[in-house]
């Protein structure tokens, strides 16, 4: 019987019990999925218990996501680069190894989408927190140029020096409408809309607008970027790519069905 757990707080909001148990259930797997409250101070004393109990592995959300590397015996190249984990396995001779499965999890969602190709796009994404920070990785090495716009412009500047092996362009986020013409499709990272306002866009002409949220706080920036003639996407699809990352990662490659778990958290919402 294989342990798995997500770990956070809050974290009973969390949709990814749904997800796991659905491709556990479908992949009729020996294994468990379970979602734990552990408080921020607490993660290195929890993480020695759940080795203890057994778990094979975790998932980690806010505020656990920084705080665990200095808890982990071994780091993927994502998460060097990113500065966080979201998916931790027990290692053979005790410890855990991290990855961060968030970069990943975003190109499966685009890919879903018929977005695989990045070699000749420009995306412009909006924020710099640590959801910009996966985006800029996994973009950065798809071979894309990226025109990162943020609030606080610094931020934007330290994230690309930071998370890509390659200069990009930054700048603060009310240039956006002169940048969004030269952009193939916009990202959005940022809480901006997450209380019921939005971010002002330009006419889309049928180009994609991705929104990493999704259910009620992505609900009004997505309305106004429809209303301008983008296509838009909300980030369940990434939440999911990200969770069959991680799945693959604890089951020795197994590629879980991406629809089956979309079409259970579209439910539940
Ligand atoms: P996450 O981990 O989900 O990326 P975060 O680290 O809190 O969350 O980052 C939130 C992002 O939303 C930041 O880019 C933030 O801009 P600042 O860096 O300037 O704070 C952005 N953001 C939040 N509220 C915003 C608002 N009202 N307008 C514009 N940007 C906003």
């Amino acid at each position: 019987m294989k342990r798995l757990a997500v770990i956070g707080d809050p974290v009973g909001h969390s949709l990814s019990p749904l997800i796991h148990m659905t491709w556990i259930d479908a992949l009729r797997l020996e294994a468990s999925y379970e979602s734990i409250r552990v408080p921020a101070g607490e993660t290195a004393a929890a993480l020695d218990d759940f080795e203890q109990q057994e778990f094979q592995g975790l998932n980690v959300t806010l505020p656990h996501k920084q705080a665990v590397l200095a808890k982990v015996t071994e780091t993927s190249d994502a998460v060097e680069a990113i500065g966080a984990a979201n998916t931790l396995s027990r290692l053979p001779r005790g410890g855990w190894r991290a990855d961060n499965t968030d970069a990943p999890g975003l190109l499966t969602a685009l890919a879903r989408i018929g977005l695989s190709d990045f070699s000749d796009k420009t995306v412009l994404m909006l924020g710099a927190g640590g959801a910009a920070r996966a985006g800029l990785f996994a973009l950065d090495r798809a071979g894309a140029k990226i025109i990162l716009l943020n609030r606080t412009v610094e931020k934007a500047e330290q994230i690309i020096t930071e998370c890509c092996s390659r200069a990009h362009v930054s700048g603060p986020l009310g240039t956006l409408q002169e940048h969004a013409d030269h952009a193939d499709l916009i990202i959005n990272t940022t809480s901006a809309g997450h209380g019921g306002a939005h971010i002002p866009l330009p006419d889309g002409e049928g180009r994609l607008f991705y929104d990493m949220s999704y259910g009620t706080p992505a609900e009004a920036q997505l309305a106004h970027a429809k209303a301008q003639g983008w296509q838009t996407e909300d980030g369940l699809g990434m939440l999911v790519g990200q969770a069959a990352e991680s799945f693959s990662i604890w089951f020795d490659g197994v590629r879980p069905d991406i629809e089956i778990a979309l079409t259970a958290c579209r439910t539940s919402l």
